[in-house]
């Protein structure tokens, strides 16, 4: 997964049709901070580096919010069942040993290999640039490895039932976990680790059912690719913004992330009922929508990152998310009308609640003046969304199934 994924979480408790297992709903309809531990893996941080620390000293604190990387898990019995071959016919088991020999072959195995540039690099960079750039990379990092959980789960969990799409999950856990590690290296720059171990044990899962999984891996993994691709070929045009050596890696880097997207395309194809319906034309826009929102509303908040390394932060999101969202079209059966440019005007509006959400969060007043000033800055928030969902669909998706009305958009 890459650095947008898994952030998913942020309108599903307040979409009108939500309908998430108990599990899931109960752990995201709060706006708490609950915390994650990163390490400082030398005493010597600059002063200016990372998240507060802890009186301690050794354990440094970050806030988690409903904006914050996911980690998620599923119903594995329901995935084996999907993954049954006798079960299913639908399942195209060539064209998923075809993908299996690609995944086999490993483009990158010798790619993530690290140099002096980046301790020299991160060595160089103080005040807010340094602190927000450990904030990217802890953030990147904790999406990757949320990545690798869930595939690696899932490989384990569908050895006996489908073993080539099982050695799949297992080949992109491989990706995730180096992209994790490599991100977790460059912390290591800036004197600072995340605890992998801790993460894994400590956060709390939230719970999506398969179909759901579905859609949300096929979009973080595409909007990955996308905001990858994107800074790399902004970096390229525009070298004097290369303020950390990571950056050059992302070409072949994303083409992982676009592989992985590729393979939930073809367990969607796989499993026609998440893709020929009313509900997965209502649940694709849904999905859409929390991914496209929750990445405007994080980067909004951290334009100090884009505008280091020479991006318009609102600029750059809608170039992302009108990609993906072209991308997503030719397998989603609907999708959002992004190039509407009233959809970016609802997203910009968003951006100012929120704002105002978070200086209520930030002010000094008690707890209970807090949440009645949230009430209608909350309400105004969840009007926009639901607007902004209820804008004119694009109908999309695959010409393959004839349930469809296939209407060329592009
Ligand atoms: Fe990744
Ligand atoms: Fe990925």
């Amino acid at each position: 997964m890459a650095a947008a994924a898994a952030e998913l979480a942020l309108v599903k408790s307040f979409h009108p049709m939500s309908k998430f297992s108990g599990r899931a709903s109960s752990k995201v309809a709060t706006f708490r901070p609950r915390h994650l531990r990163i390490s400082a893996s030398a005493a010597a941080a600059p002063p200016a580096a990372g998240p507060k620390k802890k009186k301690s000293g050794k354990t440094t604190e970050i806030n988690e919010t409903l904006l914050t990387p996911r980690f998620y898990t599923t119903d594995f019995e329901e995935m084996e069942q999907l993954f049954n071959a006798e079960m299913n016919k639908n399942l195209n088991q060539a064209e998923f040993e075809a993908l299996l020999n690609e995944f086999k072959t490993d483009y990158n195995q010798t790619h993530f290999v690290r140099n002096p540039e980046f301790k020299e690099a991160a060595d160089k960079m103080q005040g807010p640039l340094r602190k927000i750039f450990v904030e990217f990379l802890e953030r990147s990092c904790t999406a990757e490895f949320s990545g690798f959980l869930l595939y690696k789960e899932l490989g384990r969990r569908l050895k006996k039932t489908n073993p080539v799409v099982a050695e799949i999950f297992s080949l992109m856990s491989r990706d995730e976990a180096r992209h994790a590690g490599f991100l977790n290296k460059g912390l290591s720059d800036f004197n600072l680790a995340l605890d992998l171990g801790f993460l894994t044990k400590a956060r709390k899962y939230t719970f999506f059912k398969p179909k759901f999984i579905f859609y949300a891996t096929y979009l973080s993994e595409k909007i990955g690719y996308w905001r990858y691709i994107t800074i790399y070929r902004h970096l390229k045009a525009n070298p004097e913004f290369q303020l950390y050596p990571i950056f050059k890696y992302f070409e072949n880097w994303c083409q992982d992330e676009n592989r992985h997207g590729d393979f939930f395309s073809a367990l969607m194809k796989a499993q026609p009922q998440f893709l020929n319906d009313w509900k997965a034309k209502l649940w694709s826009r849904f999905f859409c929508l929390s991914v496209y929102v929750t990445m405007y509303l994080n980067d909004c908040q951290r334009t100090t990152f884009y505008e280091g390394i020479g991006l318009n932060t609102k600029e750059f999101d809608m170039h992302v998310i009108i990609e993906t969202n072209r991308t997503t079209a030719r397998i989603f059966p609907a999708v959002l009308d992004v190039e509407n440019p009233e959809f970016k005007r609802k997203l910009d509006r968003m951006v100012e609640i929120n704002k105002k959400l978070i200086a209520v969060g930030e002010s000094q007043d008690l707890p209970v003046v807090k949440n009645l000033k949230k009430v209608p800055l909350v309400a105004a928030l969840v009007s926009e969304i639901v607007a902004a969902y209820l804008m004119p669909p694009v109908e999309s998706g695959s010409v393959d199934f004839a349930d469809f009305e296939p209407t060329l958009v592009y």
